[in-house]
């Protein structure tokens, strides 16, 4: 396999680097590997490096491997970051993890396992680019995420595409469902054909068999015209049927004869009608449960779960959330003819320590918000909804509360967490305060407010 791609290594050993670079240059002449003995230097570095992997090891001087880490995912989204880790470091593991490294290597290590990471990297990179037409983009479709889970989830959906198997795809609440079941009818060879999306959810009882299957005129009262139902609409291409949780116990029947039949009739017809559809179903509700309560036929629910896609929760996939973020960022300030930039270090933190039961949807709707109140380039804390801002209070980071004393304390309190926030900044935090730079001086020096480390 050959490959280009540009790799930085961190680690405070200089035999490791040496040995680390030289390895590599030898294997690929498109492989450019630079160095970095810790954290701050790795940083620097990337400032006019552009990396695609980055390997670091975890303790180092300066700056270590967990904070680096950290940075990488807020400043270089679309940066795939290893750690390298000794056999005992199970904890350090589990929360690099968590804070989005793509995957770790053991130390000492083996560099036929560092090729294969490389490998599968730029692997996943290449379908990415090709899908975008030659610049490596993160998404798939109008799908954003590059959080390993998200492959998993572009390669399923592309393998699944080929075929003519019903797919159900299930998953919390604003995690994308309507994006996969699009993204499957575009990969598929019905892409030309329609795609017809059924909200089930929102049929009532009384109209769901008409909408499904059409009716003949006269049919019932109102029905002034024969009408095409949403199968016949699909035929050739992909009925996507959402909320497949929420369609009654009488239309689940009828469904299934039309999955095991291949034909229906209209309502009120007489005609047997023949379509070539494929189907996909979504819910966020739990079928197996609903099975189990009698509200959903099983065997309705083996016809449409030949294929499952589970989509991923916002939670379990964190390391895409400083990606997912930037872009809302950029649509909406595009949107609203807004110039926000910039999301503040204290505002990352937030939205990356979030739990986001919305999800996804949850997450543009907050960044929406903040694009609306922010009046700069850059958007901060106090942009976002409360919720938000909230959980940080919850922690106790700051709490402002009636057992704050007097008015000096809750100041004092106020200033400090602004200033915290907006990175010691004095003019963006005298902007969040609503009063002059030359106010927020006087009051620094007064409560004797200073920055860590600091005099001023
Ligand atoms: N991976 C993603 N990339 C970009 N946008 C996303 C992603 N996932 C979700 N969204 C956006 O979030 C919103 C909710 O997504 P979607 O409607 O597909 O969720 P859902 O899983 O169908 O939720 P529900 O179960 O509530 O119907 C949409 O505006 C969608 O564009
Ligand atoms: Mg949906």
């Amino acid at each position: 396999m050959t490959y280009q791609a540009n790799i930085l290594f961190v680690d405070d050993e200089p035999a490791y680097r040496r040995s680390f670079q030289s390895t590599l240059r030898r294997w690929q002449e498109g492989l450019e590997v630079r160095t970095a003995g810790d954290g701050l230097e790795a940083l620097e570095v990337l400032e006019s490096y552009p990396a695609d992997i980055v390997f670091t090891d975890f303790r180092m001087p300066k700056m270590d491997g967990l904070t680096l880490l950290t940075r990488i995912r807020e400043e270089y989204p679309d940066v795939f970051v290893l750690m390298l880790t000794g056999v005992d470091s199970t904890k350090d593991v589990v929360a690099a993890m968590k804070a989005g490294a793509y995957d770790y290597i053991l130390k000492p290590f083996d560099f036929e396992m560092v090729r294969k990471s490389i490998e599968k990297i730029l692997e996943h990179k290449r379908i990415l680019s090709e899908e975008q037409g030659g610049g490596v983009e993160v998404s798939f479709e109008n799908i954003i995420g590059q959080d390993q889970k998200m492959f998993e989830i572009y390669e399923k959906i592309s393998q699944v595409a080929q075929t003519n198997a019903s797919v159900l795809i299930t998953g919390e609440s604003g995690t994308g469902k309507e994006l996969i079941a699009e993204a499957i009818h575009k990969k598929s060879p019905r892409s030309n054909k329609p795609f017809v999306q059924v909200n089930c959810a929102a049929l009532t009882e009384t109209l769901i068999n008409s909408e499904l299957f059409g009716h003949e005129k006269g049919a019932f009262t109102g029905a002034a015209a024969r009408k095409k139902g949403f199968f016949e609409q699909a035929d050739g291409g992909t009925i996507f049927l959402d909320e497949i949780g929420d369609v009654p116990l009488q239309t689940q029947v009828a469904l299934l004869r039309v999955l095991e039949l291949g034909t229906f009739q209209r309502v009120g017809g007489t005609e047997t009608i023949r379509v070539d559809v494929r189907l996909v179903c979504a819910t966020n509700k739990d079928l197996v449960r609903s099975i189990a309560e009698k509200t959903f036929r099983e065997d309705l629910y083996y016809r449409i779960n030949v294929v499952s896609l589970a989509s991923p929760s916002l939670s379990e996939r964190k390391s895409d959330i400083p990606l997912l973020s930037k872009y809302f960022l950029e649509k909406y300030s595009l949107n609203t003819g807004k110039k926000v930039k910039r999301i503040s270090k204290a505002a990352t933190k937030l939205l990356n320590s979030y739990a986001w039961p919305g999800n996804v949807r949850e997450l543009g709707n907050a960044i929406e918000h903040a694009v609306v109140f922010c009046k700069g380039v850059e958007m901060l804390p106090s942009h976002l909804p409360i919720e938000i801002r909230e959980m940080e209070n919850d922690q106790g980071d700051f709490n402002l509360s009636l057992s704050s004393s007097s008015l000096a304390d809750a100041e004092i309190a106020l200033i400090s967490k602004v200033l915290e926030e907006t990175d010691w900044n004095l003019k963006k935090a005298a902007d969040a305060l609503a009063i002059a730079r030359g106010t927020l001086y006087s009051k620094m020096k007064k409560y004797n407010i200073k920055k860590p480390n600091e005099h001023i």
